[in-house]
């Protein structure tokens, strides 16, 4: 007997686990699910299921696709986040642009500058408190400056395009809202990029204006992929850092051994990607043709909403799924995605959460919350996390 479709999104109680709803789904096939928008998709959610949606280019991520599922009250604006919605050849042609930008090797050269800022910051906290908003004070400029730093976005202008890009984001403002957000956001990087464009500078943005000089890359395409940069390489790093923080005061086990163990803060990184997999609401596709996955057909112009959050505690996958383990054996969990659209920025993101968090647990020794776990506000957005984070320490070692 078919079941009738499961709501989708829906709130979890638990700010460290997926909603309870959806926990006799996490190793079940595809199942179908109702958007707030009153639309049906299908969600999948194994990992093995997740992954194979992912790598298939029968999976279109074309979001003007009229059965795209949006999950957002922003509605699509075609090109708006360039190549992550498009397909081959046009998502390979615009990303390859990029890759030269993430390398290893690259983001690798990023080291000092970045262990530079995260001890700038922590002094600058430290020299205010205890107490602290670990969020205002640590979690967001650091993702800020970074990629401020590497685009060539001016940092002064971070208090503008930081609200413009959450309220884009956010599931509890109105259309019209999210919509003029958006339109500001972009009405601000046509002007910087058109100014690269006459005057190249010397970072990535200035790259991408010599590729529009010399008729490579079209304006507009420059202006979008400047936006979809600044959206996913801020807002999801500075969401780990701070429930990533979160997590591990909840976990005084683990830190401790994290502390005697600064080798330990690599793995801790990796298992709090998969734990919190915080684009909880994971990824959507649209089916181009008839597909089976997982014993079910997707049929052609069906939506999928691809539930990574969900594949990250698939108990056939990841032993005891539920619990925070930073000595699980590393797996293949899919917080950055997987396939085509898998993360560009992962590298420079891994580097920034591990500098972040082996600088603040040496230098603020006995951190802990300064207010009840319970009274934690979190942010239910796209990408979950913290709204602000409270916290105290007991001393602090200087750089
Ligand atoms: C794609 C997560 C940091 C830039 C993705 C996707 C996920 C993700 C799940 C795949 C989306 C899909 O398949 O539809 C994260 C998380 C991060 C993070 C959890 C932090 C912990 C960053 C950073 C940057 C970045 C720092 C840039 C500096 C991008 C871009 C794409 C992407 C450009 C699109 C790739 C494509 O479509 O080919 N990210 N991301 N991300 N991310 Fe990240």
């Amino acid at each position: 007997m078919e079941r009738s479709p499961v709501p989708f999104p829906v709130h979890r109680d638990d700010p460290l686990h997926p909603p309870a709803e959806y926990a006799a789904l996490l190793d079940g096939p595809p199942t179908r699910v109702r958007t707030p928008d009153g639309a049906e998709h299908w969600m999948v959610s194994r990992l093995a299921d997740v992954r194979a949606v992912l790598a298939d280019p029968r999976f279109s991520a074309d979001d003007t696709h009229p059965n795209f599922p949006n999950l957002l009250p922003l509605p699509t604006v075609p090109g708006a986040l360039s190549f992550l919605r498009m397909d081959d050849p046009e998502h390979a042609r615009l990303r390859r642009t990029l890759t030269a930008e993430f390398t290893v090797r690259r983001v690798g050269r990023m080291r000092p500058e970045i262990t530079e800022t995260v001890d700038a910051l922590l002094d600058e906290m430290a020299g205010q408190g205890p107490p602290a908003d670990l969020v205002a004070a640590f979690a967001l400029p650091l993702p800020s400056l970074v990629i401020c730093r590497l685009l060539g976005v001016p940092y002064a202008d971070h208090d503008f395009f930081q609200e413009r890009s959450a309220e884009s984001l956010r599931l509890d403002v109105t259309r019209d809202e999210a919509l003029a957000a958006f339109a500001e956001l972009a009405a601000y990087l046509d002007g910087l990029v058109a100014d690269k464009e006459r005057e190249p500078t010397d970072d990535l943005l200035g790259r991408v204006a010599r590729r529009v000089r010399s008729g490579e890359l079209g304006h507009e395409e420059a202006v979008a992929m400047a936006r979809l940069l600044l959206l996913a390489g801020h807002e999801t790093t500075a969401n780990m850092i701070g429930l990533g923080t979160y997590a591990l005061l909840r976990h005084p086990d683990e830190l401790a051994r994290l502390r005697a163990d600064p080798a330990l803060v690599r793995p801790a990184v990796e298992e709090l990607l998969r734990y919190l997999t915080i684009v909880h609401r994971g990824t959507q596709r649209v089916a181009r043709e008839p597909v089976e996955v997982g014993g079910v057909t997707i049929g052609a112009g069906e939506g999928v909403v691809v539930a990574l959050a969900a594949a990250d505690r698939d108990p056939g996958a990841f032993a005891e799924p539920g619990a925070f383990d930073p000595s699980r054996p590393p797996g293949h969990h899919v917080a950055f995605g997987f396939g085509a659209h898998q993360c560009i920025g992962q590298t420079l993101a891994r580097l920034e959460m591990e500098i972040a968090f082996a600088r603040m647990l040496e230098r603020l020794p006995g951190l802990a919350l300064a207010c009840a776990p319970e009274d934690v506000v979190f942010r239910d957005s796209v990408v979950y996390g913290v709204e602000t984070l409270p916290v105290t320490w007991s001393g602090e070692t200087s750089g």
